[in-house]
């Protein structure tokens, strides 16, 4: 799909991926329909971004049935859409049962409920062809402890991207899954950050992901995971999880450490 013209719905957009997929689709030449809760944030990106008058915002918090009512009368909306993109999301880097009951609704609201449901209220007027792309992660594919929540969502989303991909062949919407690696953004904890540097985890810039994002977008690419080893890590957990199980059970110490402790605990005992 060329992207000049097209009208995009991208949520999250104040964030570090969603911020740097705004600057990316918009020099392509599309126009954003910019969502997230702040106003001002928003208001800020869309006057950065090329041409900012083809650029407009919406604020809605995704969690809220109404507040998603509100966003799909948005009036750019009215004449349809030509690509959604699902990039909204929240974490929880913590053990199951240091999370508190809130903390759990929420990522599952936010990651699995707000991209379905706005996914389902918009396909009446997704124009053909048209795109929708969910942000996905690795931790969509491969569980790792302190994210069991996370990886609930994302498994979650992957698997509602596959079916609907091939609930909608040849319908002129294409179904797409792109999933990032860890990336340098607010999304995580400084423990999450620190527990990667520890274990040595490559951790991608913002920029590159948008970059990747619109390629994957350009080339309608249905399933794109990001980064090596982490793209033969879901391979290889879907034919032989024995061993991405050892492999972990190896990191498990120092992910309780950053997890259970935070901080200034896993900084105290240092890197393994
Ligand atoms: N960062 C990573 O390591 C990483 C790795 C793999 C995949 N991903 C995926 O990439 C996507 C973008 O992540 P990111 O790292 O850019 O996250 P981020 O920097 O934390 O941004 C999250 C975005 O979601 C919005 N948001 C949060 N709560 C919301 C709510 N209740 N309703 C509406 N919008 C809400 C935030 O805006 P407001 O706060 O203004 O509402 C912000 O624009 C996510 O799907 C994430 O799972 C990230």
């Amino acid at each position: 799909m060329k992207l000049q013209g097209r009208l995009v719905l991208l949520t999250g957009a104040s964030g570090g991926i969603g911020e740097a997929l705004a600057q990316e689709l918009a020099a392509q030449g599309a126009h954003l329909l910019l969502q997230g809760r702040k106003g001002a944030a928003l208001e800020r990106l869309r006057r950065e971004l090329s041409y900012p008058e083809r650029h407009q915002i919406a604020i809605a918090d995704l969690c809220s049935a109404a507040d998603r009512a509100r966003l799909l009368q948005h009036p750019a909306l009215d004449e349809g859409l030509d690509v959604l993109i699902n990039n909204a999301a929240t974490t929880q880097f913590a053990w199951l049962e240091d999370q508190s009951a809130e903390q759990v609704e929420r990522q599952l609201r936010l990651n699995v409920e707000a991209p379905i449901q706005l996914t389902r209220a918009l396909l009446p007027r997704l124009r053909k062809p048209a795109v929708i792309m969910n942000v996905g992660a690795n931790l969509g594919a491969v569980g790792h402890a302190g994210y069991s929540v996370y990886c609930a969502s994302k498994f979650a989303l992957h698997g509602f991207s596959e079916a609907l991909g091939r609930e909608l062949a040849d319908s002129g919407i294409r179904v797409i899954h792109f999933a990032p690696r860890t990336t340098r953004t607010q999304l995580d904890s400084e423990a999450a950050y620190a527990m990667n540097v520890a274990l040595g985890t490559p951790i991608d810039s913002p920029f590159e992901v948008a970059e990747y994002a619109v390629i994957t977008l350009c080339n309608e690419t249905r399933r794109r995971w990001l980064g090596w080893p982490q793209a033969m890590m879901v391979r290889l957990n879907a034919l032989c999880p024995w061993l991405v199980d050892r492999w972990l059970a190896r990191q498990r110490t120092v992910i309780e450490r950053y997890a259970r402790h935070g901080l200034t605990k896993g900084a105290e005992h240092g890197a393994e």
